[in-house]
């Protein structure tokens, strides 16, 4: 092999800027290949989802998901465009080559991996490189026009941003090889390691062109190409099916070969990681959520995996819990721009939301099961390592941290219920909770879900988690914190709540049909009276102190609380149930599922456009959010049950069309099997709603598989009698 000159390849740049040649703390190892076979056979999963065809491989050396993509003859050639994606968990590590016609017309390159189906891939372990090979068909001559080596981060802001730092894609190698084929490669800036991208010609294919010119590319004839991808960074100690599930829950692996198999993908000895491929690594809220939503099956490991690696991750200065963990090379590039010079990982701590989520998963693990119980000293004794200045502390003095900053921010609500007293988004973001998109909470920044539902559920925990015996510096908790819960369970609800009289409702529900444009039916009969919703936020950018945006957000409050004010949890209850059972513009079912977001009773444009079917927060649904719906309400018809039943148990008509509402939402749910396990999924209206991928109208795609999306191995529809 003969290295040529190394260049810019996405920009005009000549000069290769030097890397640091050594680097501090940790030095990534080379993977161990000590056993170049495994015991046990890898597993593979195909997932078309056209125009993306998936290929998931995990192997006791390395995981990786290969995406193929080629347009279809009804994809926007804007976005969709011939690319190979290949998506590591270690280090969120990737590589993507973007492919075009050579012929520069859009549309007319088709490529594909060349034997579909399961074993269209086979690994690769050599002497200190982990990757993936396959071969892949070009139907005409195509040409590689941007590669990129190195962190998932960087394709994902590529592929959504349509530019990628210079930073990551200025000291490029290229080879010709003697057999006709070629190698790009790039050294991370950690000095270390070295991701390797190189194709070779099959079957007679012609020889691979280098253009030099002044980005290079690489010219393929029509034919197969055997592709291998691979780099040197230390792997993951993956959890198998059998590893994540409980023994009673076993079973799931024959049933649910698809998604038991894409949950072992994404989970680990010390993470579980959020989606594949753009999310591919640990998200503190989605972990959490999505252990809440599956804990009756999962394994002890996998639960202390969730709960370890969030306590690793605390800022010791506050307590604030990790949203998104930053690895590998895009790591580095942070550090670098912050003038450090090292490879540890980092932490973004910007969310409001994430805090609460660790007393409430820790209580319902450690405190109300008895593997938990058992197991929770041992847990908590543990010493992190994970983060440099995180060493050392136990995991119980991080558990108490976050504790104490819950109990600190709750505490001046708790005094003075006034709207300054709220937890609200942190001054300059936009973002803080689960819509974080910047449209996601339509410009409000005290949003609905944190104020009504977590603080309270974090403060029940941490009464209950004292109770316990933990925090036993802090022994008041057990009785303050939920004093403190019963204050902001009672006293949130009223600031968000929004009122429609029942002839306005009409006019504004038309109006919004008409002005957006949207062919769908208004169901204004649906409206027998006033509407009654909370927003998604107070304090949004059109005025209003509260977003008038209807929302599926009442399933935090449904599967986290017992409520105990009567007369509000009837009347709660109520309204959920109206907006289940009335359709979408009225309320927010569909044939596809709940719309998260409903903005027509907003009266205003600018919602109406910041939350359309093409918005990543917008009229469109999450597949998490129906699990957490139907798991929300079961619970509390699952109160109906008990001693104290509340009192819309025995109020026989809203009983009644709360059972009603449930068996609507798994109507919905069990008429769409084929899109529970995808992230997020928009529609098109045909004569009824029809799923359309939110990735056909915009550049942000939806994950094939997303933790939290796979909650439905777990919450299933319960029997409930009429009361
Ligand atoms: C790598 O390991 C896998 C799993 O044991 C095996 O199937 C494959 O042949 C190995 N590849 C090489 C190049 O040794
Ligand atoms: C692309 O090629 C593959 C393999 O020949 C074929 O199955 C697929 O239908 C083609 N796609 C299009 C859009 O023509
Ligand atoms: C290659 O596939 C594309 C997309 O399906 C198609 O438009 C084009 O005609 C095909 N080209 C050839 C030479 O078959
Ligand atoms: C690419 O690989 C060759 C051969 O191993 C090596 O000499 C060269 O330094 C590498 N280049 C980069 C940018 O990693
Ligand atoms: C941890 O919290 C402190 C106090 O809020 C903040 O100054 C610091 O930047 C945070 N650490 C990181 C790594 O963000
Ligand atoms: C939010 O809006 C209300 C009502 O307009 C106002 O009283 C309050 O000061 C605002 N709060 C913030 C933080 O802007
Ligand atoms: C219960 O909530 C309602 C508002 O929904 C309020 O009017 C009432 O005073 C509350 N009752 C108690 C006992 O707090
Ligand atoms: C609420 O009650 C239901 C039914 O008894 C129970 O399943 C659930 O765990 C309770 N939730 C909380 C947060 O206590």
């Amino acid at each position: 092999m003969v290295y040529l000159t190394i260049l810019a390849t996405v920009a005009l740049i000549t000069t290769a800027v030097a890397r640091p040649q050594s680097s501090s703390s940790p030095t990534p190892a080379a993977p161990d290949l000590s056993k170049s076979t495994c015991e046990e056979t890898a597993s593979r999963l195909y997932l078309p989802d056209p125009p993306h065809d998936n290929y998931f491989y995990s192997d006791c050396h390395t995981s990786v998901h290969v995406i193929v993509t080629s347009p279809r003859s009804e994809s926007d050639l804007k976005i969709v465009k011939p690319r190979l994606l290949v998506a590591w968990p270690a280090g969120n590590s990737g590589v993507l080559a973007l492919f075009a016609p050579e012929s520069g017309q859009e549309g007319t390159l088709n490529i594909s991996l060349k034997s579909s189906g399961d074993s269209a891939l086979d690994s690769i372990n050599d002497s200190n490189h982990v990757g993936i090979s396959g071969s892949i068909d070009f139907n005409t001559t195509a040409r590689l026009t941007v590669p990129i080596l190195g962190s998932i981060r960087s394709i994902r802001d590529f592929t959504e941003g349509g530019s990628v730092n210079q930073d990551f894609q200025n000291s490029f190698g290229f080879a010709l090889n003697a057999d006709g084929g070629a190698t790009i490669n790039r050294t991370w800036l950690d000095g270390v390691t070295t991701t390797t991208l190189t194709f070779t010609p099959l079957n007679s294919a012609k020889a691979i062109v280098l253009n030099r010119e002044a980005a290079w590319t690489l010219t393929f004839g029509t034919g197969t190409y055997r592709f291998e991808a691979s780099y040197n960074y230390p792997q993951l100690e993956q959890l198998s099916p059998q590893e994540d599930l409980t023994g009673a829950a076993s079973g799931l692996i024959a049933q649910n070969p698809d998604q038991t198999t894409s949950l072992s993908f994404l989970s680990y000895t010390d993470k579980l990681l959020a989606g594949t491929w753009r999310f591919l690594t640990y998200f503190g809220r989605d972990s959490m959520i999505s252990m809440l939503l599956m804990q009756p099956i999962l394994s002890e490991a996998a639960i202390e995996a969730v709960i370890g690696s969030v306590l690793e991750r605390v800022n010791r200065t506050d307590g604030t819990v990790c949203h998104e963990e930053v690895l590998g090379d895009y790591a580095t590039w942070l550090n670098r721009k912050d003038g450090i010079k090292s490879n540890a990982p980092r932490c973004d701590y910007k969310m409001i939301d994430t805090d609460f989520y660790l007393p409430i998963a820790m209580t319902s693990y450690f405190v109300d099961t008895e593997p938990g119980k058992q197991r929770s000293d041992a847990f908590f004794s543990k010493t992190a390592s994970f983060l440099a200045e995180n060493n050392g502390l136990k995991y119980s003095q991080l558990a108490q941290l976050t504790a104490e900053k819950i109990m600190r921010i709750a505490t001046p609500f708790t005094q003075s219920q006034v709207m300054e007293n709220l937890i609200h988004i942190k001054d300059g973001e936009q973002v803080g909770e689960w819509r974080d998109s910047n449209q996601g909470l339509g410009g409000g920044r005290t949003p609905y879900d944190v104020n009504t539902a977590l603080v309270p559920a974090g403060l029940r925990a941490i009464a209950a988690l004292s109770r316990a015996g933990f925090f036993s510096n802090h022994p008041d908790w057990s009785d303050v914190a939920d004093q403190y819960a019963q204050i902001w369970e009672d006293e949130t609800l009223r600031f968000f709540q929004i009122n429609v009289p029942q002839t306005n409702a009409v006019s504004l529900v038309q109006n919004y049909v008409s002005s957006a444009g949207l062919s769908i039916p208004t169901n204004t009969d649906q409206i027998v009276g006033d509407i009654t919703y909370y927003g998604l936020a107070l304090n949004g950018s059109v005025g209003d102190p509260v977003v008038p945006v209807m929302n599926t957000d009442d399933c935090f409050r449904h599967f986290f609380l017992n409520t105990t004010n009567q007369t509000q949890l009837s009347a709660y209850l109520g309204q959920t149930a109206n907006h289940i059972l009335q359709p979408f513009p009225v309320g927010l079912s569909s044939d596809v599922g709940l719309f998260v977001a409903n903005p027509a009773y907003s009266g205003d444009a600018v919602f109406a456009t910041g939350f359309s079917q093409d918005d990543y927060h917008g009229t469109v649904v999450w597949s998490w959010q129906l699990a957490m719906m139907g798991a929300g309400l079961a619970r509390q018809l699952g109160r109906c049950g008990g001693s104290d039943a509340p009192d819309f148990c025995t109020d026989t008509t809203l009983h009644a069309k709360i059972l009603s509402a449930y068996n609507r939402l798994w109507d919905i749910i069990d008429a769409n099997p084929d899109q529970l396990s995808h992230e997020v999924w928009s529609w098109r209206y045909d004569n009824g709603f029809k799923v359309e991928q939110l990735g056909a109208f915009i550049s942000t795609e939806s994950n094939v598989r997303q933790l939290w999306s796979l909650t439905f191995l777990a919450v299933h529809r319960e029997k409930f009698g009429s009361s």
